[in-house]
């Protein structure tokens, strides 16, 4: 299956995250209502969906189930990306390009992040995101400032019994994101003065995700530059079936 990525009018929603975390198959049990065999992407795919009837858009509490507003309310796109690191120019492009994004769901292995290098290679990657959505949001031209895009961290897999539980998959995640920011400061002083004479610190300063300082990095500073980061559990496959109801909630409270 290969559609391609086509200019949509309808809410939106990015799959965002590392290599296996489990966008595509997400996004397959959402299209199919079944789960299916999947291969590492290599090319985004969009596909166009219907909310479960078991959750209810935002945007339609008050309407009744026959009216077409309501079922107009349930459809929306899910914009799936490769995670693989070579092929993270997809998902790049489309967080520069936010076009009707409601939200974007980065997806990852519970069970890869309780260790290290599951860990590190996923705090990376939300790190960059972050920070792409920060400074959107800071560099913004208008005095109202950019749509506000809220991320949801799926934490995937919880079928498995070596994946974390949710709230220490955020706990982790916000120590390592520490240590990237960290190592990408010093990573910026160490690359020298500047030849031009242009001010370094402020260089610096744009690329400092969250609040400054010492303290460790926390998800609940993103609010700060308009992003709220929400963690929820679940899983796809496995267990006594798919339970993602997590996820579709979190979808709906946008729609
Ligand atoms: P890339 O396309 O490489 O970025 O990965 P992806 O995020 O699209 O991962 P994909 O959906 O292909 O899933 C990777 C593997 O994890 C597949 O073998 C899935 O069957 C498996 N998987 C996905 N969700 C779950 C889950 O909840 N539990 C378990 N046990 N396996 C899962
Ligand atoms: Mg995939």
């Amino acid at each position: 299956i290969y559609r391609k990525v086509t200019p949509t009018s309808l809410p939106s929603f990015l799959l965002i995250g590392p290599s296996g975390g489990g966008k595509t198959a997400f996004l397959t049990l959402t299209e199919r209502k079944a789960v299916a065999q999947t291969h590492t992407s290599t090319a985004p795919l969009a596909v166009e969906v219907l909310l479960p009837e078991d959750h209810t858009p935002q945007s339609s509490h008050y309407r009744s189930l026959g009216d077409p507003a309501y079922e107009r309310s349930r459809r929306f796109q899910l914009n799936d990306t490769p995670g693989h690191g070579k092929l993270r120019q997809f998902a790049t492009n489309q967080l520069a390009n936010p076009t009707n994004v409601r939200g974007i769901i980065f997806i990852v292995d519970a069970a890869s992040v309780a260790e290290e290098a599951g860990l590190n290679e996923s705090a990376e990657y939300l790190h960059d995101v972050l920070l792409a959505l920060q400074k959107r949001y800071t560099g913004a031209t208008t005095s109202k400032g950019p749509k506000e895009i809220p991320v949801l961290i799926a934490a995937n897999k919880l079928d498995l019994f070596t994946a974390l539980p949710p709230h220490l998959v955020a706990q982790q995640l916000e120590k390592a994101i520490s240590d990237v920011r960290k190592s990408r400061a010093k990573g910026l002083k160490d690359s020298g003065p500047a030849l031009d004479g242009e001010d370094d610190s402020l260089d610096e300063e744009r690329e400092w995700l969250g609040e400054g300082g010492e303290g460790s990095f926390e998800f609940a500073q993103m609010e700060e530059v308009g992003i709220t980061v929400t963690v929820q559990g679940g899983n796809v496959i496995g267990g006594d079936g798919a339970d993602v109801k997590s996820w579709y909630e979190w979808i709906a409270a946008q729609l």
